[in-house]
């Protein structure tokens, strides 16, 4: 709950002399945690990004579909720094924000999981959960010597994993290796829960694997939204993103067509939005 700020408006049609300003508390709407608006990228004559909106809600999986080529994993990348916008705007929880590299984006709490498994298969899978952000002993040791704090460390990895339930994996010194592709996806969306605060973006996670991995990697990332975790999920299997979205972001030729509630709409209608087939309904357009 907070008070209005009066617009120019409002102070033009007032009064000018008389009783104090008054303020109307209203309830404030939702904020999303993350807001883009008119975002742009070219790259030489192609637009990837045409002006596309993009609204991330507290705790949603927001799934985003289209056609190959329609832009979904520049925009994804821009709002995770891996792709500076030419033209638009960002917000994070209401605050302008711009991130010029995916460290900048992940230290403010914003984790990717990529398509190609971003993930050292040389490495035992505690070493994987902390790759770029070691734990160093305390003190001379860590300072000085730069130890690291192995012991936090694999703490730290063995809460996390049993937290989020990836109860398959049995030690977490196994190289990342010797793990199936599943395996291999779950220690990557667990990295990525473990150290995100604001949000969790997943580009394909289940494209590479097979029906019984992908169960297990869904169930995870619906135990990653039970912990209140927001997600933004792009995906082309249909059944998977009407499974697990709260909402639909459709996008089409570089940008945001609709958003679409996948409880009102099937499956055959989304996909004849993505692909253009069918204009999208009037309620669905209006997103704010
Ligand atoms: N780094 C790049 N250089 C040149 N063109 C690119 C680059 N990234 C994307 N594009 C082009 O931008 C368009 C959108 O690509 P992309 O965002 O990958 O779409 P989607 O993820 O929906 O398949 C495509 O035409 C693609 O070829
Ligand atoms: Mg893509």
């Amino acid at each position: 709950m907070s008070t209005t700020i009066p617009s120019q408006n409002d102070l033009a049609s007032r009064p000018t002399a008389g009783a104090p300003p008054v303020t109307t508390p209203v309830t404030d709407p939702v904020t999303p945690v993350l807001k883009g608006r008119g975002l742009v990228k070219r790259y030489g004559s192609v637009t990837a990004m045409d002006h596309a909106d993009f609204d991330l809600m507290p705790g949603e999986i927001l799934a985003v579909i289209g056609d190959n080529g329609a832009g979904k994993s520049t925009m994804v990348k821009a709002v995770c720094g891996a792709v500076v916008p030419d033209e638009g705007t960002l917000e994070l929880d209401g605050e302008a924000v711009l991130f010029r590299t995916p460290i900048e984006a992940q230290a403010h709490g914003i984790e990717i999981v990529y398509q190609n498994l971003a993930l050292s298969p040389a490495l035992s899978i505690a070493d994987n959960l902390f790759l770029g952000r070691e734990i160093r002993r305390e003190g001379f040791l860590g300072k000085y010597l730069k130890m690291l704090d192995r012991r936090k460390m694999h703490d730290f990895a063995r809460t996390k994993l049993s937290e989020l339930g990836l109860t398959t994996i049995q030690n977490i010194n196994q190289l990342v290796e010797t793990l199936s592709g599943g395996q291999r996806q779950g220690v990557a969306v667990a990295r990525a829960a473990a150290f995100a605060s604001k949000f969790v973006v997943m580009d394909e996670p289940t494209a590479a694997l097979g029906v019984k991995e992908s169960r297990r990697v869904l169930d995870l990332i619906q135990d990653v939204r039970a912990r209140g975790m927001p997600i933004v999920l792009i995906s082309h299997n249909m059944p998977h993103v009407f499974e697990l979205a709260d909402r639909i972001h459709i996008h089409r030729l570089g940008r945001r067509l609709c958003v679409v509630d996948p409880q009102s709409v099937s499956m055959s209608d989304a996909v004849a939005l993505m692909t253009g087939a069918m204009a999208p309904p009037p309620a669905a357009e209006a997103v704010a």
